[in-house]
């Protein structure tokens, strides 16, 4: 099997008549195998999820896209799946109970990207490759990293604002989790684009704080802290994903500021395109994640079959140690109300009538 498609891919690119001899194959194949025996003909996978109360996306999508795929394409397969409800020392605890099961390949979304790094080691430690998932766990022993280009979803809500600002705005950054790897890169992203305007004066970068496990009611207290500090003079909201929107928009629209103040997001969540639908939002950050959870499932199918992963890993992402972990990381996509219909309804990832349930008729030329 293994050899039939390296044979594929050689043909595929054109180097089939290129003498390679079958040490090298092997190197390939024991490459991707390296320290993680278990994997091969492995029926028993983990998948833990780091929170459901902040964030609809795991339940909603994550869960039930990794189950179903996982089932199709590995009939036998017993799934382990727990949720680690924002808790660090649950989701140890849930993994080392998977583990003492038999769970032989790993699919991590960390609640804390360094403090995972403990069930990678000992994941490895017992031949079991851990899958980084979403969030990128700092661990020299992972297996492999899927994710989206976190830090160019930053970079879109910053762009975003760089084309909607007007000069002299003030803009309050409320950041994600700073123990989430990827908060740190949606911010870093964000910055990138925000502090050369802050440079040149055009904007004021008046309040910036991250967010303990991107608590919702966090956003909003703080939201109102910044708006009382500033006297309500702020127009600009750099908020990192849809969940916190929601809420931030809750303590604008109590100061009658809703629909004044630039506002961005991020998962394209059906209240996110409701508020981008009723003007109180201005974008969000599409990730498209039937890609993220099928991309996981295939590289799970070729660990169970001993296949080589390269040609789904295709990428390298260092770690914070400079090690590099392969990976695959997808595109995310910048909605507003011009392209909600030509992107997430396209593609089935909201409905039109979820996303106008409750809304007028006509609203954003879109609900009917
Ligand atoms: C994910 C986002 C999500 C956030 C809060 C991040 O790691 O990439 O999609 O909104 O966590 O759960």
């Amino acid at each position: 099997m293994f050899v039939k498609k390296v044979g594929q891919l050689l043909s595929m690119s054109g180097l089939a008549c290129m003498s390679i001899g079958m040490g090298w194959m092997t190197q390939a194949y024991s490459q991707t195998l390296d320290g993680f025996e278990k994997a091969k003909g492995c029926n028993n996978i983990a998948i833990l999820l780091p929170e459901s109360d902040s964030s609809a996306r795991y339940e909603a999508y994550d869960r039930p896209l990794l189950e179903a795929g996982l089932k199709a394409a590995l009939p036998e397969v017993t799934i382990s799946y727990a949720n680690a409800n924002n808790n660090a020392a649950t989701q140890q605890n849930q993994a080392e109970a998977a583990l003492a099961k038999g769970a032989c390949i790993m699919i991590l979304d960390p609640k804390d990207s360094d403090a995972a790094g403990a069930i990678v080691s000992q994941a490895k430690a017992s031949g079991v490759p851990v899958i980084s998932y979403d969030r990128l766990i700092q661990s020299d022993d992972l297996a492999f990293y899927v994710s989206f280009d976190n830090f160019k979803v930053g970079e879109l809500q910053g762009e975003w604002i760089a084309s909607n600002y007007q000069k002299g705005d003030k803009l309050v950054m409320i950041n994600g989790s700073q123990t989430d790897n990827n908060a740190i890169l949606f911010r870093e992203g964000a910055i990138s684009k925000l502090q050369p305007l802050a440079d040149q004066g055009e904007i004021d970068i008046v309040y910036d704080q991250y967010t303990p496990d991107w608590n919702n009611a966090t956003a909003q207290a703080n939201m109102e802290g910044a708006l009382t500090k500033e006297k309500n003079d702020v127009q600009i909201a750099y908020v990192a994903n849809d969940g916190m929107a929601n809420s931030v928009i809750a303590a604008l629209r109590a100061q009658q500021l809703n629909g004044k103040v630039l506002v961005t997001g991020q998962d394209a969540t059906v209240a996110g395109i409701q508020n981008i639908l009723t003007g109180d939002q201005g974008m969000t950050v599409y990730k498209p994640i039937p890609a993220e959870a099928q991309a996981t499932v295939d590289l799970v199918v070729a660990l169970v079959k001993g296949e080589d992963t390269s040609k789904i890993a295709t990428t390298r992402v260092k770690n914070r140690n400079g090690v590099e972990i392969p990976s695959l990381l997808l595109s995310p996509v910048t909605v507003t109300k011009d392209n909600v219909a030509d992107t997430v309804i396209k593609d089935g990832f909201v409905s039109l009538e979820e996303v106008c349930k409750g809304l007028p008729s006509g609203t954003a030329g879109l609900c009917p």
